[in-house]
């Protein structure tokens, strides 16, 4: 499909020993000009494009970046800076951020700035890494709002209390190594040139897998975000009952006994 405001691709694990079986799916964020800023159009391409990649049965995980300097550097500030509240309200703004959900895991390659709704965007993947020069922030205040899509409730149960307050309280940014010790990012890579490469090694390792266990995973991880403890082990065992009605547990099993790798069928 042909898209005005993001590029898709896929790639294919070239490592002979380890074959992963699944593709991984590449969404580049490309308006460089203004540092991707997240336009309704924008993100009706992303959603649209995630949605394709998540239907595609021989592609294992998305792995999301941005073109130029940034990831992403907010929400359009022109197209939201003249709209009232009834605007806003009325249209339900930012509501299809809401909508974002897809089932295969998300990885964000945060290559630059990540501010406002950039921030929130890759707080909305699955697994975020970064390259050395990418700056998060959620800088809302500077314009007289507040994060729309997520930063006030994901900020503070990535970082905690007190780093999502002085985050959001003073629109300071921090360094990639500050979010990584955060516990915002799982890695900072060595320099930006490698960080579209790791992004995709984590991919190929995740399509490698069963890809019904991969689903059912990240559903689990999810819901311990929207439930108790108690609700959510049990969530988490009832899931775990239900692979041993998959041939892919126990072709996963068998393949382990067998000492050969596993031939998954997504079923
Ligand atoms: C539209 C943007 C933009 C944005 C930058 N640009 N951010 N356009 N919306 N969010 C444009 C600039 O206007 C400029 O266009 C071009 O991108 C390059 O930006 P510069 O400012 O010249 O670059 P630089 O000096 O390097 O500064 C980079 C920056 C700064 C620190 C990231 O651009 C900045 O502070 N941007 C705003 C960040 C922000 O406030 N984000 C939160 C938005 S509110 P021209 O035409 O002049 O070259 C938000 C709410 C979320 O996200 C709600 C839920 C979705």
């Amino acid at each position: 499909k042909d898209y005005q405001h993001i590029l898709t691709s896929r790639f294919e694990s070239k490592d002979p020993e380890k074959p992963a079986s699944l593709g991984v799916g590449l969404i580049e964020l490309n308006q460089p000009k203004s540092l991707n800023s997240l336009s309704d159009a924008l993100f009706e391409d992303l959603i649209d494009a995630a949605r394709v990649f998540d239907k595609q049965e021989d592609i294992g995980s998305i792995v999301i970046t941005g073109k130029g300097k940034a990831f992403a550097a907010g929400a359009d500030i022109p197209e939201m800076s003249t709209k009232s509240f009834a605007e806003a309200y009325n249209s339900n703004m930012f509501s299809q951020w809401a909508e974002f959900k897809i089932s295969k895991p998300i990885i964000a390659a945060v290559n630059g700035f990540a501010l406002g709704g950039g921030c929130e965007l890759a707080m909305m993947c699955d697994i975020v890494i970064a390259s050395p020069n990418a700056k998060f922030g959620q800088p809302e205040v500077n314009l007289g709002i507040i994060p729309g899509a997520g930063g006030t409730q994901r900020l503070i149960r990535a970082v905690g209390k007190s780093k999502a307050m002085q985050m959001i309280l003073t629109g300071e940014m921090i360094t990639a190594e500050q979010a990584e010790r955060d516990g915002l990012i799982s890695k900072v890579v060595e320099s930006r040139e490698v960080l579209l490469e790791e992004a995709l090694k984590i991919g190929y390792a995740i399509g490698e897998k069963g890809p019904i266990a991969i689903r059912m995973a990240k559903e689990c991880v999810n819901a311990a975000e929207e439930m108790n403890l108690e609700q959510g082990l049990q969530f988490e065992r009832r899931n775990f009952h239900a692979l041993f009605a998959t041939s892919d547990q126990k072709e996963g099993m068998g393949a382990f006994l067998d000492k050969r790798t596993p031939v998954w069928k997504n079923e």
